[in-house]
């Protein structure tokens, strides 16, 4: 099986971890991307010596996350998706944006700050030399979740 648990009824529930793959491989690669429980493309990064899974199409517009670099934004590990360049948080999934202090002071201060969970996090586990992953099944919606449809899974190179 390709679960830690095996699947009750025909249907896995989401709260199943899914192997992603080895823990070697996906440090070395850096990022991989899997299609998990036949329902949802997911990114899996590599940084810093930690594991971090997340929707793997940005929640502004659909772009690919699987190239985007990881930089510090405000003290937190951020993925840049490639298209418009907006920071999502590793931890949380939270937008981040750039405030104007006040708009009449010149030159104009800005501060980071938070839009909010926009991109789906999902829980990884390592376990001997692989890696799981166990999809976030909150059922409260994420702006990520529009672009998890079949129009959107159609260009997805999977690892
Ligand atoms: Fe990611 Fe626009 S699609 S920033």
């Amino acid at each position: 099986s390709h679960s830690l648990s095996p699947p009750s009824s025909p249907s896995t529930p989401p709260q199943v971890a899914h192997l992603i793959g080895k823990k070697e491989d996906i440090a070395k690669a850096g990022h991989v991307t899997k299609l998990v429980n036949g329902c949802r493309d997911v990114l899996v990064l590599f940084h810093q010596g930690r594991y971090h899974a997340m929707d793997m199409r940005c929640y502004h517009a659909g772009g690919s996350l699987l190239h985007g670099d990881i930089e510090e934004f405000n003290g937190q590990q951020c993925i840049v998706c490639p298209w418009h360049k907006y920071k999502i948080t590793l931890a949380e999934g939270e937008g981040l944006y750039q405030a104007v202090d006040n708009p009449t002071v010149k030159p104009l201060r800005t501060h980071w700050r938070s839009k909010g969970v926009k991109q789906r996090i999902h829980k990884v586990t390592e376990l001997n030399d692989n890696v799981y992953v166990t999809l976030n099944d909150s059922t409260e919606p994420i702006e990520s979740d529009v672009y998890q449809t079949e129009k959107y899974r159609t260009s997805v190179v999977h690892f």
